[in-house]
């Protein structure tokens, strides 16, 4: 096994929840021992910042929630997100949200915030001050991270928030399931980029352990933008 110290998911570009049964099995990580998971991040990956932040966003009210803690606690998902998986697999306790008084630190903190975006923009959000992809991860490399997670964009094809905007007449635009053939592009061309940047950090850093996971979960739940 690795000796690896921190687990670090940027989950920086996504838009979208998903809605994945608990599996009872699920303790793969914990051969690693993890002592801590730090997660910068968006709406995929909010556990409450967003909330404190801004009481009447969208992920404030039900359904979000109403699958885990049987009201909206700041994750805009009706259950349990991806990092929650991650947690609950290496033996962690759920991440707490950054801007929660009430959060407890000694396993890490997420500062994930819903509607965040890689770059800035005049509403990017406090917890994602204007530094570039590369730097964050140069600063999160120097705190002594071990293992870095940088998730994939996934498929984003068949999000009601897009099939809706983008609607068009033109059926050859739509796949079988009717969900829309070019959006995917636009997440293969994120993950091509990613993938070269993280090749980039690991020529750097060649003792970290550095990875990106792509996903085809089509298990789409809830959104709001
Ligand atoms: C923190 O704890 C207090 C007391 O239990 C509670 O009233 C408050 O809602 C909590 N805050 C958050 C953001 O969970
Ligand atoms: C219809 O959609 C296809 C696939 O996206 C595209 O190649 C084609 O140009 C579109 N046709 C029109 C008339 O917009
Ligand atoms: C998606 O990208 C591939 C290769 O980059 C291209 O061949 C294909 O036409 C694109 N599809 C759409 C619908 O734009």
């Amino acid at each position: 096994m690795f000796s690896c110290k921190f687990l670090l998911p940027l989950l920086l570009c996504s838009l979208f929840f998903l809605l994945v049964p608990p599996a009872s099995n699920s303790h793969l990580l914990k051969d690693c021992k993890f002592e801590a998971i730090y997660q910068p991040g968006d709406s995929i990956s909010d556990t409450g910042n967003n909330i404190i932040e801004n009481p009447s966003t969208t992920c404030a009210r039900l359904p979000y929630g109403q699958n885990f803690y049987r009201k909206a606690a700041g994750r805009c998902s009706n259950g349990l997100l991806m990092i929650d998986y991650i947690a609950l697999s290496a033996g962690l306790p759920l991440l707490d949200a950054y801007l929660n008084p009430n959060s407890t630190t000694g396993h890490g903190v997420n500062f994930a915030v819903a509607g965040s975006t890689a770059l800035p923009t005049d509403c990017s959000k406090k917890l994602e001050k204007s530094s570039s992809w590369w730097e964050r991860s140069e600063r999160i490399i120097g705190n002594g991270a071990t293992r870095i997670v940088f998730p994939g964009n996934l498929p984003i094809v068949c999000l009601p928030a897009f099939l809706t905007e983008f609607h068009t007449n033109n059926a050859t635009a739509y796949d079988e399931f009717h969900c829309l053939k070019e959006l995917n592009n636009l997440s293969m061309y994120h993950n091509e980029h990613l993938q070269k940047a993280i090749e980039e950090v690991k020529k750097e850093h060649s003792n970290m352990i550095l990875c990106m996971v792509t996903t085809t979960i089509l298990t789409y739940d809830y959104y709001v933008w």
